[in-house]
């Protein structure tokens, strides 16, 4: 039997899905689960959208595009991140992909050699694949800790220390995916600050939730004097839109999107063609649903909030944005005798029918930082009223 390369085997992924699937199983065999471990919106696309996609298929649209999109996505993106991140960008500056996601891996290859010591900083706990695309790359991955004290944003100081010559790109996520937390202005700033004496270094702005922000404004670090041209800012439709499935990203920086635009060749040819009319719509059309959307997760927000702080071990903070939130559990922990999270999330989906994802699913566990679980509400009402009681009972039961 020919041998599967060691890049292959050792090829991280996301966690969850090892979540989903015994979720899955436990469903199969006739059990109660509520789930709170996806990342999408439970809302269907929205009708504009959707009869965008099908006039474009009616129409003919069913060919390849250029690599980087149809002309009238690359102005809707340029158009979209000009006013929603108060920089000028330029059509031929935006590159699409299938989702915001093939962009991460385009950005390290685009920014670091293999096995070049080359390094990438990047969130922890953050999105899972930032590691697995730095080392099967071959770049040397930094964790950057997030700490609840700064509503998980990082320290500066611990930004500070790790950034060097050897550093060719710094990842940032805000609002965060697994945390909700954000990065305010002052931190992009500082930001700002610590990175500009290196002139080999590139930020990777996932702004993924760029749309989902509940308290202010949404604040990209492509605003920040003088990092425009540092900056790969990456959104997609998927979670402003509730289009995950349709896998349309959008990406924008002036020097990399003819090495961006080489990647999608080499990939994927391009996007969805007919998908790339829809997003046109969802960039231009009516923002009435997207932001009716967003007001439900802000409602759904305040519920869960609440309702896992009025359960005992549970401590949780008000996220600024996405629709995660991540309490911290420890106290639930030492409360029904669990060792660490991943025993309390194994317990919580056996014993009490509740999914949720743990922190180890983000990374590594961060020093001092105690236990974490992640819970997203983008589930219903219902949903999350029942969870929160379940989780309530199951530990009115246990405890010792
Ligand atoms: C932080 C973050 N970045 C990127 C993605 C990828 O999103 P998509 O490829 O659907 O645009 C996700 C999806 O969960 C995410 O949480």
């Amino acid at each position: 039997m020919p041998r599967i390369s060691n890049r292959a085997s050792e090829l991280g992924t996301e966690n969850a899905f090892v979540v989903l699937g015994e979720v899955g199983q436990l469903q199969a065999e006739g059990k109660s689960i509520v789930s709170f471990c996806i990342g999408q919106p439970d809302f269907p696309t929205p009708e504009n959208i959707q009869q965008a996609a099908v006039d474009a298929i009616r129409a003919g649209h069913h060919g390849y595009t250029p690599s980087p999109g149809i002309p009238a996505l690359r102005e809707a993106v340029a158009s979209f991140f000009s006013r929603t991140r108060k920089v000028q960008i330029d059509p031929e500056d935006v590159v699409c992909g299938c989702g915001g996601k093939p962009f991460i891996g385009y950005s390290i290859l685009s920014t670091t050699d293999y096995g070049a010591g080359n390094e990438v900083i990047y969130p922890n706990p953050g999105f899972p694949i930032y590691r697995s695309q730095i080392i099967a790359n071959g770049a040397v991955p930094v964790e950057l800790p997030l700490r609840e004290g700064r509503g998980f944003a990082f320290d500066l100081d611990e930004l500070r220390a790790r950034v060097n010559e050897k550093t060719r790109l710094l990842i940032l996520c805000s609002p965060g995916n697994p945390t909700g937390g954000i990065l305010s202005k002052e931190d992009l700033e500082e930001v700002g600050r610590i990175v500009a004496p290196y002139e080999n270094l590139w930020i990777y702005s996932d702004e993924v939730y760029s749309g989902l922000v509940y308290d202010g404004e949404f604040e990209s670090i492509a605003a920040v004097d003088g990092m425009l041209e540092r900056t790969i800012i990456a959104d997609s439709a998927s979670k402003t839109y509730a289009m995950t499935g349709w896998r349309i990203g959008y990406s924008a920086n002036k020097k990399l999107a003819p090495a961006f635009t080489r990647w999608v060749t080499n990939t994927d040819s391009c996007p969805a063609h007919p998908n790339q009319y829809a997003v046109v719509e969802a960039l231009n059309g009516s923002q009435d649903k997207a932001l009716h959307m967003r007001d439900v997760f802000l409602e759904r927000r305040g519920r869960i909030v609440d309702g896992l702080n009025a359960i005992d071990g549970f401590e949780c903070q008000l996220p600024g944005g996405a629709f995660y939130v991540w309490p911290n559990i420890t106290e639930a922990c030492k409360l029904v005798g669990a060792e660490d999270s991943e025993e309390l999330r194994k317990r919580l989906l056996y014993e009490a029918g509740v999914a949720v994802l743990a922190d180890i699913h983000f990374g590594t566990r961060v020093e001092g930082e105690g236990q974490h679980i992640r819970f997203s509400y983008a589930s219903s009402f219902e949903d999350i009223d029942e969870g929160l009681s379940r989780i309530s009972d199951f530990m009115k039961k246990n405890k010792r």
